[in-house]
């Protein structure tokens, strides 16, 4: 009797320092079910965690940073993106994009059309006349395979995800890698990496809806934003950029300086008519000075009353800024939380929109034999 006791408490004490370890380095991840979608796929949630109190929750539908739990000046926790707290709430409301993983190609394309190599290729038209996030179907809607992944001081799960040759019209068969990582800094970094057997054009982001505040804690114009970029690609009234690379300097799209959300945002401007006719926003991809160095400063945003502070780092050349100008306080998310107009900002790091279209922005195309990749960093300070 005496030796299997002792086996067990040893084992026991071996646990014990495997999680005290786990503590000291500490960062974790816990891995759990988080429904099922309408036809029965089950969906796993991750959450990584930091011992600053950040938490960051991803699902394997859509790719989902389904929530973002950061301590505000006081140490008080609060979720800082929108989201449902069940599958059927993303299923149902698929045109609001919370948190997902878009692709293929993020934001508009012009009349869902491009040609590549003289051949033309249809994407579903699923926003007026154009295409929006990788048409009707597009990698929001998809659901991921999840592995926890492994790297020093990092801890992370990588979402994979294979796309058919043809999949809402785009050529090639892609295979994607999605990794999220947090760390100790308070850096929740997203490692995009794709391949393709075809000539094709992505360009991938994440749709994570801000509001330092809490999500669902009323709208975002008192929220003070720098955006690094001296330039913004205007837009006609579908939001399909004209194909200009103009200064913002004299508009309301100057964020050079830390301001307001709110400064501007109902100023008389066609451009903040064409995002939102009643009552003007922002929906444009600002072409960011850091030109893809992902160790500089793209952007900034605080909170003065909660004290979060956020920074972006991308290796992407633009970011859509776009301050939920379709939220209507009709979509009820998580805890129950009502998502008012101006209730959130996004920071959608990326190529610029329509970019297989326009042949003075940068490319999108990737060929096969090489690798995309993307990065980018949300730091909470
Ligand atoms: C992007 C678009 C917006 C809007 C949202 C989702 O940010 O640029 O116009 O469609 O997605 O509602």
């Amino acid at each position: 009797m005496m030796q299997p006791r002792f086996i067990l408490s040893s084992l026991g004490l071996s646990l014990m320092i495997a999680t005290l370890s786990a503590h000291a380095a500490g960062l974790s991840s816990e891995h759990s079910a988080f429904g099922t979608t309408a036809d029965g796929t089950a969906i796993d949630k991750y959450t990584l965690s930091n011992s600053h109190g950040v938490h960051a929750s991803i699902i394997t539908y859509g790719g989902v940073l389904q929530s973002l739990i950061v301590p505000d000046k006081n140490g008080k926790a609060d979720d800082v993106v929108l989201g449902f707290d069940d599958v059927a709430g993303y299923q149902k409301n698929g045109t609001v994009y919370f948190g997902a993983t878009i692709g293929r190609f993020g934001n508009r394309i012009a009349g869902g059309t491009f040609k590549l190599d003289g051949k033309s290729y249809q994407i579903p038209l699923n926003d007026g006349p154009n295409s929006l996030h990788g048409g009707s179907q597009g990698f929001d809607k998809r659901v991921w395979k999840a592995e926890p992944s492994k790297e020093k001081d990092w801890v992370g799960v990588t979402l994979t995800y294979v796309s058919a040759d043809g999949e809402m019209g785009f050529p090639g068969k892609l295979e994607t890698h999605v990794t999220y990582s947090l760390n100790e800094k308070n850096e929740l970094r997203i490692k995009y990496s794709a391949t393709t057997d075809k000539p094709t054009v992505l360009n991938l982001t994440n749709h994570s809806y801000f509001n330092l505040a809490g999500a669902g804690n009323g709208d975002i114009l008192k929220q003070v934003a720098t955006l690094h970029a001296s330039h913004y690609t205007p837009v006609n009234a579908t939001l399909i950029p004209t194909g200009e690379i103009a200064p913002v300097v004299g508009t309301p799209m100057d964020f050079l300086k830390p301001t307001a959300f709110g400064k501007n945002i109902k100023a008389v401007h066609p451009q903040l008519k064409f995002a939102e006719a009643k009552q003007g926003g922002y929906d444009f991809n600002w072409v960011l000075d850091t030109k893809g160095n992902v160790g500089k400063l793209a952007a900034d945003v605080r909170d003065p009353e909660s004290g979060r502070h956020l920074q972006l780092f991308t290796t992407e050349p633009g970011v859509q800024l776009y301050t939920g100008n379709f939220l209507d306080g009709t979509v009820v998310g998580k805890a129950g939380k009502v998502y008012p107009h101006w209730g959130a900002f996004t920071l959608e790091t990326q190529h610029y929109p329509d970019a297989p279209n326009q042949p003075k922005f940068l490319s999108t195309r990737l060929d096969p034999g090489k690798v995309y990749t993307q990065t980018t960093v949300f730091k909470f300070l």
